[in-house]
């Protein structure tokens, strides 16, 4: 018989650490719905002392929840479990996730302490989270550098606190797929309390060197019950494991003999809600979720899977959730088609955001035949509230070869109108000018990135752009079938973010 596997999904704390990717505590309920509806275990689903934000969220998603186990991070500060604790009171299952640095590194130049004083303090931050929940998990942050047999310390010391779960992060993505297995190999064999089950290992990989599934997998393999992963890979700097990829390892490879609770039919769905709440792009060729995932292309691979699909398919795209007959919407599309269209794609609104949604829906289809998914995904993660300062009323552009960009713009600024015209040395250039007429602030453009959504000349482009303001920066999101509109709506989207 197969044993299980929890799934401990942290794209609502590791993942919505990437800049830019932060949501609003709506979005992290529709998120956190969507990843009960997937199946997860467990939810991390903040940082409560870290901001009002993630405390306000933890609240609104234990409310919102039922089945998954909701977690809340701390450190080992008596004062962050307290803030934690009160976070999680309404979770119907509630875990806290508490931890320290245990690497060389870690010990000596973030606390300025000994291995000694940095197992005191593991074990008084567990033993403290105790007092007020029965289900706490421990973190050896940077295990991944720590030696195995000082790590091996650390865990015994807080199973004996009581840690239900020990989680061995590879904080930097340092380590080798046997390194990391043989790791988890030690602590099962020389940490009393580990084998009989009561306390399980988790893993907790970063991507750094693109390994984070290969350490995971080799965790799996050598004992850990629990994985640590988001959707889409998504977390700091280069990532986290991604929840997809464990779970259709384990879904094609029968004989690893573990199973999961993830229902796999949900994954492309959540998938793309994550990436368009987010505005985080999937890439084109990333495993189980891009857009080429299940696309082939050469003649050869064609001719195959034309012939028998299993000659080049080790998966079904239908098992993780991709719809092959998926509808195209039209401008006649009604509203209930696009209700139906965003409920497969995860996605439930109420009637007003609904309403809000068709509106830009019809506009969209005027300029675009056909509206696909990725579409309306877009239109249902972008802000559809009206209360924004800044609002683009019209904008004109004239360009061409051999002439200089002219742009003229209009903008409602918290109900009053203001005009500009300005040239530059392109579309975007003169926009983005003529609009700083009216916004007199030292604003400077960062990064700026176009993509379009699906195919075609009519495509919807996306931009993404950071712009810093008062040593801070912003960041923005446009979408629109004409992209010096988009840039400019990206634009307008930092400066509602300006915190003065
Ligand atoms: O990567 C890490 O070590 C973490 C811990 C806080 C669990 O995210
Ligand atoms: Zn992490």
């Amino acid at each position: 018989m197969s044993e299980r596997l929890f799934i401990f999904d942290t794209t609502l704390r590791d993942g919505e650490q990437v800049p830019g990717c932060q949501l609003n505590t709506i979005e992290k309920i529709q998120v956190a719905k969507q990843l009960e509806a997937l199946g997860v275990d467990i939810i991390e689903a903040g940082f409560p002392i870290s901001s009002p934000g993630d405390y306000n969220s933890v609240i609104e998603i234990s409310k919102a929840v039922t089945w998954p186990t909701i977690c809340a991070l701390t450190r080992a500060v008596e004062r962050d479990i307290d803030v934690a604790v009160e976070a999680l009171r309404f979770a119907k299952h509630r875990r806290i996730h508490t931890g320290i640095g245990t690497s060389d590194s870690h010990i000596k130049y973030k606390f300025n302490a000994t291995r000694e004083e940095i197992i005191e303090r593991a074990v008084a931050a567990v033993k403290y989270a105790k007092r007020f929940c029965e289900d706490v998990e421990f973190y050896a942050e940077d295990a991944g550098r720590t030696d195995n047999e000082y790590l091996a310390r650390v865990i015994e010391a807080v199973v004996k606190a009581g840690a239900t779960v020990c989680n061995i992060p590879d904080t930097t993505g340092y380590c080798l797929p046997d390194e990391f297995g043989a790791k988890i190999k030690y602590l099962m064999e020389h940490v009393d309390g580990l084998s009989n089950g009561k306390t399980i290992l988790s893993t907790h990989c970063h991507n750094d060197l693109g390994m984070a599934t290969a350490n995971t997998l080799e965790g799996i393999i050598n004992g850990a019950r629990q994985v640590e992963v988001t959707i889409n890979g998504i977390g700091e700097r280069a990532g986290n494991t991604s929840l997809e990829e464990i779970a259709m390892i384990l879904k094609c490879h029968k004989g690893i003999g573990i199973d999961t609770n993830i229902n796999t039919q949900k994954i492309y769905p959540t998938s793309r809600l994550v990436s368009s709440l987010m505005n985080m792009p999937v890439q084109p060729n990333k495993a189980i979720v891009g857009r080429n995932a299940f696309a082939h292309s050469s003649g050869i691979h064609q001719d195959g899977v034309l012939k028998n699909v299993q000659t080049y398919e080790i998966m079904d795209p239908k098992d993780v959730g991709i719809d092959d007959n998926s509808i195209l919407l039209t401008a006649r599309s009604g509203r209930a088609a696009l209700k139906h269209r965003l409920h497969v794609n995860g996605v439930d609104l109420d009637e007003e955001k609904l309403d809000k949604v068709y509106e830009k829906f019809l506009q969209l289809a005027d300029q675009k035949k056909e509206v696909n998914d990725a579409d309306v995904l877009m239109l249902a993660g972008a802000d559809t509230a009206d209360a924004h300062a800044v609002r683009l009323d019209f904008l004109q552009v004239t360009t061409g070869k051999g002439v200089k960009s002219v742009a003229s713009i209009g903008l409602d600024i918290s109900g009053q109108k203001f005009e500009a015209a300005a040239s530059g040395n392109g579309p975007v250039d003169a926009a983005i000018k003529a609009l700083k007429k009216i916004i007199m602030k030292q604003m400077t453009l960062k990064e700026f990135t176009i993509q379009a959504i699906s195919k075609g000349s009519d495509d919807v482009g996306k931009v993404h752009m950071q712009v810093e303001y008062n040593g801070s920066l912003y960041y923005g999101f446009g979408a629109n079938t004409d992209i010096v509109t988009a840039s400019v709506e990206a634009y307008i989207d930092c400066i509602n973010k300006f915190k003065n």
